[in-house]
């Protein structure tokens, strides 16, 4: 399958099954404490709160820049994250993801756009975040994803990635959220994912990697890291 049909097919999935996820998975991040853990400290960061804060250019080190929520399916982690006082715009592949995005939430913007290609310029964002959203992207081109997401950081901004963390495979999915789709999901190792981030200039500030909950079949991972 080459890269584009791959896209073809997910953007296809999720355009099927964007309104029954949104319903599904809805309320989902308020059961993830340690989900939410995350976001909080990305938020803070990207907010430049406190310590550390660089006021070069009127900005304090990423606060007051937007966050780029780049696969954001529903809209329902731009909400909770825009909600913890970082300006944040999201961006889907899927038009039908995005209509159902503006549908729920019309204060916040949504556009339709592919993560290797985003329509932004160089190094205006203070946050990029991708909540389950390369895990349809074979390893193989996410050096060319974590790429883009360091062209569009301004120095100092941060990248968290939230990802399947098994061990280096592929499944197959063929049914989800109550149809039938054609997806390749990729679970990737924590240091695969640290390596590849690293050499696209976008060092690890930390990880987390939890136990699968509910309606989960792999540990979890989460990795928070900063343009240099
Ligand atoms: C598992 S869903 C996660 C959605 C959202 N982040 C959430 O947690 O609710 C994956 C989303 O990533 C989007 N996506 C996958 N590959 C993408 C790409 N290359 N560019 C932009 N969006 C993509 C899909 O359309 C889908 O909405």
């Amino acid at each position: 399958m080459t890269a584009t049909s791959g896209l073809s097919s997910v953007r296809a999935s999720y355009d099927t099954v964007a309104v029954d996820y949104a319903r599904l998975l809805g309320p989902e991040l308020s059961g993830r404490p340690l989900d939410r853990a995350m976001l909080a400290a990305f938020a803070e960061y990207v907010r430049g709160d406190r310590r550390g804060v660089d006021r070069s250019e009127g900005h304090p080190r990423g606060g007051g820049r937007a966050v780029a929520d780049v696969g954001c399916g529903p809209g329902r982690v731009t909400a909770h994250l825009d909600g913890l006082g970082v300006p944040t715009f999201g961006i889907d592949l899927s038009p039908a993801m995005v209509a159902v995005a503006r549908r729920t939430y019309p204060g916040l913007r949504f556009e339709v756009g592919a993560m290797a290609a985003l329509d932004i310029a160089d190094g205006v964002l203070g946050g990029v975040l991708a909540w389950y959203s390369t895990v349809h992207t074979p390893p193989a081109e996410l050096p060319a994803v974590f790429a883009e997401f360091a062209r569009v950081l301004a120095p100092g901004g941060h990248a968290l990635i939230a990802f399947k963390a098994g061990d280096d495979r592929k499944v197959r999915l063929e049914h989800a959220y109550g149809h039938p789709v054609d997806l390749d999901v990729y679970w990737t190792p924590p240091d695969l994912i640290a390596g590849l981030l690293a050499g696209a200039g976008l060092a690890e500030v930390g990880r987390l990697v939890r136990e699968p909950g509910e309606n989960e079949n792999c540990p979890q991972g989460f990795l928070l890291a900063r343009k240099g």
